[in-house]
């Protein structure tokens, strides 16, 4: 008795303080360069979202605000909404406390700004339950150079029993625009990142996942968002970008309201994840990342990219290595001498790296096709008796690189891993577990795990010295989903997840140098989350070149093209069986991280050629793709044609792709805008790796006005389907 007492007193001294505070009010700006967020407390103590868009000046001209809002319809749009009280839309934050109560009611309590670095700035936001005292402290950090606001929010359980989170977004964003064009990702296994624009109307739109890992096929957690617009635009109008750094699974939902108000929510999908938290326990939840751009797409993106390239991707736009992938051109059918013929080969075509994809271990279940073997990663002697460190040798004493694949999350049922530890397998106690891909997931929410999938990777460094590259693929999704380790069902997805990071910050402090790449049947695993562990993500297991006009394209909408690994395969074409010239796929691939995906042995002498000079020629560019700025000129989706260019930042260089992508009899040549470029600078427009030396362009190697470029553009004739070209404009 004398406890509860104590706690109503102590509540309620919270309350007092939360409305003297509240009658003063608090107004805070979260600014960057050209962007603004603005909070504010209202007569009730309660945080509302009050502006985000371009810069406004003082936070305080709110001051005095009416929304006009009738007071039975629900509340003024809060910073972090809680359920209950009178709030009655999609919440950011549920609560279940110990006496069943479902009522939050948060009021802001302190904040505090801190300068983290001459470019960060961290605002801290704590809002607390008066009744309750759990804690909201909100947390957002702005990135001033590059208009990118990371938002994430981390609540504590300040009573003294108990609770479960049935909610727990990291971020709200409110806005109030005429039209709101939402323009989100859909697609699946080999069709990744497709655009899709649609008009918000009344009530709830989600894009969500729940499938647990490899989240990223059928939709992707990110957005762009044109205000007062029913028209997707590159240079002009209002947008806003969001995208959760989260590799589970997520939410995004987007309401308006009876007012026209749009609540937009960020977060890990709370479906099947009701989340206990002990007294005292902080729960922290990932980064929403936001921008803002007044001037299109274009401007949002090129934001996002900025700031991946500075702050929010672990390779910070380092240049990869050019790389021969064993996979398409070898599968599981190898030996020592077609992996080193591989690697010759690869060498003669000036690229720098070999990697050797699946089917190098398993000696008891020897991995010969994809229905055993992972987990026993040990090296199959029968195909490679010489040993990893042989290859690695043999590639290293080429002035090559060399890379290893691994897909550590998963366990063959023919295994012995699976025999010695079936309790490590994903599964809900007493069901069936099922397969994928002939496979299991390993159970990351075990430490014991943690420590089994940490070896994996560490182990495989040490088959030979200087591995360079590891490609980490996750073959499969979760179902039935169950763990023996943990008491509480429920936090499964999002323990999995933390240990998955967990294991990858340890392998990071291990191997901060070696490259690694995110791969989960191709883009499965292209969220920010991943980026800020791996230097790159295989954007799909689609490697022809029309269908990844698409996927790049998409992928670059929100994630940079430094991360976007993109290679040259065989035709027909493995997956689509569509035909596409050699030049066709090299122009594609040599907008992201080049690489080859085929056996060498199979091309031509004329087609190595080519190869040849269009690896040596991306040497000569590709700082363009990894650090350059994305402007996109023509968009695939619009109609025959697709353009794009990266320029460097003081914009005296620059590379434009461009592609004819549909069938249209010759009759339209496009008008290419150079939209990146200088308008007071002259430069000199040059096709690289120019078909029998004839150029598509009639102004070839001539010098050209930046405002003639931008203006007037440059009219390349690509009339047939799959026509492409590459020029480099360079200013003296
Ligand atoms: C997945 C990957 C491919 C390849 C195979 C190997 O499908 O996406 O690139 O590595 O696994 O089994």
């Amino acid at each position: 008795m004398r406890r509860i007492i104590a706690a109503v007193c102590l509540c309620a001294a919270l309350l007092v303080s939360a409305l003297s505070s509240a009658a003063e009010k608090t107004y805070i700006s979260i600014a960057t360069r050209s962007t603004q967020m603005v909070l504010g407390t209202n007569d009730n103590g309660e945080l509302l979202f009050l502006h985000y868009g371009a810069r406004m000046g003082a936070a305080e001209q709110f001051e005095g605000l009416k929304t006009y809002r009738r007071v039975d319809y629900s509340m003024d749009p809060q910073a972090y909404p809680a359920q209950g009280g009178r709030y009655y839309n999609v919440p950011a934050l549920a609560v279940t406390y110990h006496d069943s109560d479902r009522n939050t009611e948060l009021r802001y309590s302190s904040h505090k700004v801190e300068a983290v670095s001459s470019d960060m700035t961290r605002t801290s936001v704590t809002l607390v339950d008066s009744k309750t005292c759990l804690e909201v402290k909100l947390i957002y950090e702005a990135y001033y150079d590059t208009d990118v606001i990371l938002a994430s929010s981390e609540i504590t359980n300040g009573g003294k029993k108990p609770v479960v989170l049935d909610a727990f977004a990291s971020s709200a964003v409110n806005l109030k625009a005429g039209k709101y064009l939402l323009t989100h990702f859909y697609g699946s296994w080999a069709r990744e990142m497709q655009m899709e624009s649609e008009l918000l109307t009344h009530g709830v739109k989600t894009v969500e996942n729940k499938m647990g890992v490899r989240t990223t096929h059928t939709e992707n957690p990110s957005f762009m968002l044109s205000l007062n617009t029913s028209t997707f635009d590159e240079n002009n109008g209002e947008v806003i970008a969001g995208a959760l750094a989260w590799s589970g699974n997520y939410r995004l939902s987007f309401q308006i309201d009876e007012t026209d108000q749009l609540s937009i929510l960020g977060g890990i999908n709370p479906d099947a994840s009701a989340y206990p938290l002990a007294k005292g326990e902080t729960f922290r939840t990932p980064w929403m990342i936001w921008t803002f751009s007044s001037s299109g797409a274009g401007q949002a993106s090129r934001n996002l990219h900025r700031w991946a390239r500075k702050d929010g991707c672990y390779s910070h736009a380092k240049v990869c290595p050019t790389l021969l992938n064993s996979w398409e051109g070898a599968y599981f059918d190898f030996g020592t001498k077609t992996l080193t013929d591989m690697i010759d080969d690869a060498c003669e075509m000036g690229l720098e790296m070999f990697v050797l994809d699946d089917g190098w271990f398993g000696s008891t279940y020897p991995r010969d096709n994809s229905k055993q073997g992972l987990g026993d990663w040990e090296l199959n002697e029968k195909k490679i008796p010489e040993g990893i460190s042989y290859l690695a040798d043999y590639a290293h004493s080429k002035g090559m690189k060399f890379g290893i694949w691994i897909e550590p999350e998963m366990v063959s049922p023919k295994s012995n891993l699976a025999e010695k530890h079936p309790d490590w397998v994903v599964c809900s106690e007493g069901r069936e577990k099922t397969t994928t891909r002939s496979q299991w997931l390993l159970d990351l929410t075990n430490p014991k795990v943690q420590d089994f999938v940490f070896g994996v990777f560490d182990n495989t460094m040490k088959l030979a010295p200087g591995i360079d590259y590891i490609k980490w693929d996750c073959n499969r999704h979760v179902e039935g989903f169950g763990s023996s380790y943990l008491k509480e069902q429920s936090r499964f997805y999002i323990d999995y997840i933390q240990g998955l990071y967990s294991v990858l910050s340890r392998i990071r402090e291990k191997y901060p140098d070696v490259i690694v790449q995110s791969c989960s049947s191709g883009g499965g695993r292209v969220d920010f989350g991943a980026l800020n562990w791996f230097d790159e993500a295989w954007t799909s297991d689609n490697t022809e070149g029309l269908s990844r006009v698409f996927i790049q394209y998409g992928t670059n909408m929100i994630y940079p093209a430094c991360i976007t690994g993109s290679h040259v395969s065989a035709v027909p074409n493995h997956q689509t069986g569509n035909v596409t010239p050699l030049k066709f796929r090299f122009d594609v691939a040599c907008a992201g991280r080049l690489g080859m995906e085929l056996q060498p042995k199979n091309m031509s002498e004329s087609e190595k050629e080519f190869a040849k000079g269009a690896v040596e020629s991306y040497k000569g560019y590709r700082e363009l793709v990894f650090e350059g700025d994305l402007y996109r000129l023509i968009s695939p989706y619009d109609g025959n044609h697709y353009a794009l260019m990266y320029v460097n930042e003081d914009k005296s260089k620059a590379v434009v792709f461009a592609y004819c992508i549909r069938y249209q009899a010759r009759t339209k040549t496009p008008l290419i805008r150079l939209s990146g470029l200088d308008g007071s600078k002259n430069y000199t427009v040059k096709e690289l790796n120019v078909p029998e030396g004839k150029s598509c362009f009639w102004g070839d190697g001539k010098e050209f006005s930046g405002e003639f470029l931008r203006s007037h553009g440059i009219n390349p004739q690509l009339v047939k389907l799959y026509d492409s070209a590459v020029f480099i404009v360079e200013s003296k």
